[in-house]
């Protein structure tokens, strides 16, 4: 096991180009399934996450080959259609195969993917969309079995515009015979990212970003190869941000889609720090003496996102006043205030709501992750805090940053990944 090991209170400054989303890059290796030749994925960030994903689809029979941030997945030889408990364990969300190997086989098994640190993470939605396309699923001592020798064109109503979900309609939609209208859809970027895969693919696919995705039926005979450049990761941007927002300087995010941040950009701006944005730059500058802003609620897209609620949070606990934040999404992510708190935050949480109230400067401190973007809020109050921390549970921030010291180095910080001694 590993610990970083941060001396913070340095000014960040200089410019780092910002890797492939997390979130576009799996759900698009899952729909490599369903070509009838070679996919190649280009600006794939390399993750614990993204080697899980790797690692089902060689299970399933697939050729995958990784070199450099590009991926080629060849799925002619796929044959497999179940997921061991071993492999889905190691990425909850690993339900995204679920409708590209329906769409692709007809039948599918895979152990139902527990909760995680936010909370249950249920699947129901993602079920209620396949069982609307004519897949018949029962649940048995722990694993989802799913048959569908036919999948047919439905209207889907999804009750909560849902990421995975969306997802996954999406991907058993390429199996259907008919069109498949997803109602409430998810309007994240990634989304957007999935139809544009699908499409280079040679599917008919159209209105991901709104609430309604529409998908051509009998699509998934003509899917041949294709070559795609995964987006940048947006949630892996405001990480950086916040970054340099708390401990102060002037750095420049470069292979951004600024709009896609924007709610987070315009909070950073009101709580004192420059921000200017280009065509694909975003630079920001900070005295690293912020203000409280309004509440703040984390919302779908394109409201503020859930996943930049902890890293944003770390940066206004230095910010003078009172900030409100209200978590709509998940029902357990503010686990990282109480690591914050131990470094001199002031943040009381009360069920989805917690207030935070700015403190002049934080302590070094030895904390823990607990799940992947509560680990980022911790490394941003590191490197804002006076003395040296050390942050353990560093599978947790593996999954989502890649190669995260390198980048920090690269901006100024202090920071050393040493292996943890052992307990004495
Ligand atoms: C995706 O998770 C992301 N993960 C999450 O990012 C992100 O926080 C989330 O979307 C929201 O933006 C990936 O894309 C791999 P949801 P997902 O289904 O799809 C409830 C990160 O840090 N729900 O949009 O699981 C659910 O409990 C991760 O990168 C149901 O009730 O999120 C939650 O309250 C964390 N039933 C809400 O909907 C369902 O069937 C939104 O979840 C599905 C979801």
């Amino acid at each position: 096991m590993s610990v970083l090991h941060i001396i913070g209170g340095r000014r960040l400054s200089g410019s780092v180009p910002v890797q492939g989303a997390k979130n576009s890059v799996l759900p698009i290796l899952a729909a490599a399934l369903l070509s009838d030749d070679i996919c190649v994925l280009h600006n794939c960030p390399r993750l614990s996450d993204v080697d899980a994903s790797i690692a089902i689809l060689r299970h399933l029979g697939c050729r995958v080959e990784q070199e450099g941030d590009s991926i080629a997945v060849d799925s002619r030889p796929m044959c497999i259609s179940e997921i061991p408990h071993r492999l889905m364990r190691e990425m909850r969300s690993s339900v995204i195969f679920l409708g590209a190997i329906l769409a692709r086989i007809g039948e599918a098994e895979l152990s139902m993917p527990g909760g995680c640190e936010l909370g249950p993470r249920p699947i129901d939605l993602h079920l209620e969309a396949l069982r609307a396309m004519g897949a018949e699923i029962t649940k048995r001592s722990g694993n989802l079995h799913c048959q569908a020798a036919r999948l047919h064109g439905c209207e889907i109503h999804l009750s909560i515009p849902s990421v995975g979900a969306t997802e996954n309609a999406m991907l058993a939609a390429m199996g259907a015979d008919g069109d498949v209208v997803v109602h409430n859809a998810a309007r994240e970027p990634e989304i957007s990212d999935l139809q544009a895969f699908l499409c280079a693919m040679g599917a008919e696919v159209s209105g991901a970003g709104t609430s309604q995705v529409v998908i051509r039926g009998g699509e998934r005979k003509k899917l041949h190869g294709c070559e795609h450049a995964i987006i940048p990761d947006r949630i892996v941007a405001a990480t950086w941000l916040s970054a340099a927002a708390a401990a102060g300087g002037e750095i420049e995010l470069t292979r951004t889609i600024p709009e896609q941040l924007s709610t987070v950009t315009d909070t950073l701006r009101r709580a004192g720090c420059q921000v200017r944005t280009g065509e694909e730059q975003i630079y920001l500058k900070s005295a690293g003496t912020l203000h409280s802003v309004r509440p703040i609620r984390t919302q779908p897209y394109p409201g503020f996102p859930t996943d930049a609620q902890p890293p944003v949070m770390a940066a206004l606990t230095l910010a003078a006043g009172t900030t409100l934040f209200v978590e709509t999404i998940f029902e357990n992510r503010f686990r990282h205030a109480g690591e914050l708190a131990r470094m001199g935050a002031d943040i009381r949480v009360v069920g989805r709501v917690a207030v935070v109230t700015g403190v002049q400067q934080l302590s070094g401190a030895a904390v823990e992750a607990a799940d992947l973007r509560g680990g980022a809020a911790l490394v941003v109050a590191a490197l804002a805090a006076r003395g040296e921390s050390r942050i353990s549970g560093l599978a947790h921030i593996d999954r989502g940053y890649s190669g995260l010291e390198d980048t920090l180095t690269l901006l100024g910080a202090d920071i050393r990944r040493r292996p943890e001694p052992p307990i004495s």
